[in-house]
């Protein structure tokens, strides 16, 4: 199994989850977050204002997290890759992880079946 945690911008929320809906995804955990990437929270609005903001300015973005199974993991990469993209700085990331198990807490059920 696999955590997909989504770095998106926060507009392209619709879109993503209209796009994990036809992955028959499994639950969803959704956070809004501040932060950075390679330009260090430099947007085009600066660059066309010639302003040049102190290094580590933070942008609003939104993680969106899901564990699926890994057959369904690279589909899902795929599509937000074609669809989430808009080709601008700051489209977002995916950062893959492993995930050992799962428990349901209810029924106390394990791997696979908890998800
Ligand atoms: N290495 C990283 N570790 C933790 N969070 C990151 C990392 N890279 C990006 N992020 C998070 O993802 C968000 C979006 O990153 P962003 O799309 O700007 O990545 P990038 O590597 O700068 O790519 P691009 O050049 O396309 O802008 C950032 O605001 C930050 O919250
Ligand atoms: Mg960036």
């Amino acid at each position: 199994m696999k955590k997909l945690e989504i770095i998106i911008r926060p507009g392209k929320l619709d879109d993503l989850r209209e796009l994990l809906e036809v992955c028959e995804y499994h639950g969803i955990m959704i956070t809004n977050i501040m932060g950075y990437g390679n330009q260090k929270g430099v947007t085009d609005q600066h660059m066309w204002r010639g302003v040049v903001p102190k290094s580590g300015n933070t942008i609003p973005k939104l993680k969106v997290e899901c564990v699926v199974t890994a057959e369904e993991s690279e589909p899902i990469i795929r599509k937000v890759c074609r669809e989430i993209r808009t080709g601008v700085y700051g489209d977002g990331k995916i950062f893959i992880t492993d995930v050992a198990d799962i428990v349901r807490i209810r029924t106390g059920e394990r791997g696979k079946d908890a998800l």
